[in-house]
């Protein structure tokens, strides 16, 4: 199944890496990283990043690293358990976070953004890319029958981000499909 996320998810993933800002990160972190196909992404168009991967599931865990062993031997990344509802990362250590496919379970979408812009440096950014832009019949038919799954507007994305500290707030729909991308930056002033 993980093996299928990195794969079934790539065209929206590579849709959604076309909406990164032109930044050299030093530190960047995918957040609810799956199989790792992220991660690895965020390794090849930054070459000079340390990339980071968070799961709380030990399975996504296991195949991210195994997607990644490359570059975790060549010290540019790092696979971790975590839950985003409690970050357990350094403060301001990150220029860049990413989440793809995953706000749809984040339990409180204020309260896991805070955490992102706690380890986010001041101005850092922040991007999530859904293929579900909170009203497309199929996705709300899943949400009917996966237990604590929520398919976000990009206007409920928006006010949870501006809430929880960011700004310059910036989204985009798939001219076709029901796929959005949200980006922002966390308030340069902001104390963690
Ligand atoms: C649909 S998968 C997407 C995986 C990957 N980002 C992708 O695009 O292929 C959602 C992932 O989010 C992870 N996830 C969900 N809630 C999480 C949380 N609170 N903290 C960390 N990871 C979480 C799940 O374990 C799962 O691996």
């Amino acid at each position: 199944m993980l093996s299928g996320m990195n794969s079934g998810h790539a065209k929206l993933a590579d849709w959604g890496f076309t909406h990164l800002p032109a930044i050299t990160p030093s530190n960047a972190v995918d957040l609810g990283c799956g199989g790792g196909r992220n991660a690895g992404e965020l390794l090849k168009k930054y070459p000079k990043a340390h990339v980071t991967a968070i799961d709380y599931s030990d399975l996504s865990v296991q195949k991210a690293r195994d997607y990644n062993q490359d570059m975790i031997a060549a010290g540019r990344c790092t696979v971790q358990q975590g839950d985003v509802s409690n970050l357990k990362l350094p403060a301001e250590a990150f220029d860049l976070a990413t989440a793809f496919e995953t706000v749809y379970f984040w339990p409180g979408l204020e309260k896991c953004f805070a955490q992102v812009a706690k380890v986010l440096k001041p101005g850092g950014y922040f991007m999530i890319c859904n293929e579900s832009d909170g009203t497309d019949a199929t996705s709300l038919k899943y949400e009917k029958i996966i237990d604590g799954m929520k398919n976000h507007t990009v206007e409920e994305i928006e006010a949870a981000l501006r809430a929880a500290g960011f700004s310059g707030v910036k989204s985009d729909h798939h001219p076709s499909k029901p796929w959005i991308t949200v980006l922002a930056r966390k308030n340069a002033l902001q104390a963690s």
